[in-house]
């Protein structure tokens, strides 16, 4: 494997072997399998998670690992082509990503998107820029609308938590006091639609999904034998669920006005995700949530305190997923 950039890059048959591949390294660790490899890090935006736990997996495998931050430590990077750089940036990814290549047997780039123009974020311009600079095996760890680590992490959760591959999966808009990018939601949303599943996106007016993402889900999900549909009506979308995954994000209707989001989310505080959403409809739904979460924002602690949360147990599973990604490109 030479790039892990976008799960609908690979077959579900290839997806279910990450995911063995995953259980035995978990089964029967391989401390040695990656000795004398080296990962790099670059990472444009912050990290708890992804940072964590891409050096604990290669570690564990026996690699090594490098982390770059443009900016703290290390030279601010250009990433406009073409740029006349005379502001802050001292160093261009036309050289840096080549010559961070250079050190390492893979690469690891974060780049959120810039929230301007969805069009371009789209069109993952940026990453594509990487993708187009790096002659090392590169893995997305998270561009402008896109997170495969997540959603492969969350695929194995929805595995272990028993939810039928046919299940009820409510992809349900939260409450954050800014708008956040699509790359969770059109991540999540592509890997339950590839699962197979009963996909349903719950979001406010002016929060859908750009049409091109709706679209490639429900590409995945006709071939998957699932479904995806979407809607405001809260009762509706919860009834019968098996999952509920909360996420975050800006409006799609301005898309890069700030203000705008900000007029729009004003009345949309009570987008929080608490223990009566479920009463009824769904009591034995799971919660998920890729993390970081605002508590009493985002999700209530009474839910994330409770049976139904599996958010830290999605968070472990990246280490075990990342792995499998790693032991692949680099055994
Ligand atoms: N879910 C996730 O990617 O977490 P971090 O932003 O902390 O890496």
């Amino acid at each position: 494997m030479k790039r892990f950039l976008d799960l609908a890059d690979f077959t579900r048959e290839e997806i279910l072997d990450l995911l063995a591949l995953a259980q035995s390294l978990q089964d029967v660790p391989q401390p040695r399998a990656l000795a004398g490899r080296n990962l790099g890090l670059l990472f444009f935006n912050p990290s708890l998670r992804t940072l964590a736990s891409f050096q604990a997996g290669m570690a564990r495998l026996g690699g090594s690992s490098f982390v770059i931050t443009p900016g703290q430590g290390t030279w601010q990077l250009e990433t406009r082509l073409n740029a006349v750089m005379n502001g802050g940036a001292a160093e261009h990814i036309r050289e840096a990503i080549p010559v961070l290549a250079s050190y390492c047997d893979a690469l690891g780039v974060r780049a959120f998107a810039e929230g301007r123009n969805l069009d371009l974020d789209l069109g993952e311009s940026l990453f594509r820029t990487i993708d187009a600079l790096c002659d090392k095996p590169l893995v997305n760890l998270e561009s402008a609308v896109n997170h495969p680590c997540q959603a492969l992490a969350d695929w194995r959760t929805l595995d272990e938590t028993g939810v039928p591959n046919r299940g009820k999966f409510v992809l349900s808009w939260v409450y954050h006091p800014r708008p956040l990018p699509l790359a969770v939601p059109a991540a999540t949303l592509h890997m339950a639609a590839m699962r197979g599943m009963e996909v349903v996106v719950l979001r406010p007016p002016g929060f859908a999904l750009p049409p091109a993402i709706m679209e490639k889900a429900r590409r995945a999900a006709a071939a998957a034998g699932g479904t995806v549909t979407e809607t405001d009506d809260r009762t509706a979308a919860l009834a019968g669920a098996h999952v509920l995954y909360a996420k975050e994000w800006g409006t799609t209707t301005y898309y890069g006005d700030v203000e705008a989001d900000s007029r729009l989310r004003a009345e949309l505080g009570h987008w929080c995700v608490r223990e009566r959403w479920f009463d009824g409809a769904a009591p034995d739904a799971k919660l998920m949530h890729c993390l970081p979460v605002r508590r009493n924002v985002a999700v209530a602690d009474e839910v994330l305190d409770g049976p139904r949360a599996v958010v830290k147990r999605e968070a472990f599973n990246r280490l075990v997923v990342q792995m499998a990604v790693l032991h692949r490109m680099l055994a």
